[in-house]
């Protein structure tokens, strides 16, 4: 199990533990985690599954494509150079502890 620490905008900690291969949007959505809405299934079309990396994971992580780059520019709170889409992480164990914080709002 891979575990994520996933911080809410007025800075209340949740940790969840999901499954290695899943994607964080499916491991948050699967912990009945507000915040998280993930509309389209994980199919990169939505913007509702907006993350902020903790600067100390972000250079951990793959880079995002073209296609992530271009949907961050719709997100409804502000993109931040930390900002990643959660359906586009896919949890290893490498990523063991990853640390996000959730944008203030989705819609
Ligand atoms: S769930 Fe829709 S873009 Fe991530």
């Amino acid at each position: 199990m891979v575990a994520v620490i996933v911080i809410s905008p007025e800075g209340a900690e949740t940790r969840i533990a999901a499954a290695e291969g899943v994607s964080l949007m499916q491991a948050a959505v699967g912990a009945g985690l507000a915040g998280i809405v993930g509309e389209c299934g994980g199919n990169a079309i939505c913007c509702t599954c907006h993350v902020y990396v903790n600067d100390a994971w972000l250079a951990r992580l793959p880079p995002m494509d073209e296609n992530e780059d271009e949907l961050l520019e719709g997100t409804a709170s502000d993109r931040t150079p930390a900002s990643r889409l959660s359906c586009q992480i896919k949890l290893t164990a490498d990523l063991d502890g990853l640390t996000v914080t959730l944008p203030p709002r989705q819609y």
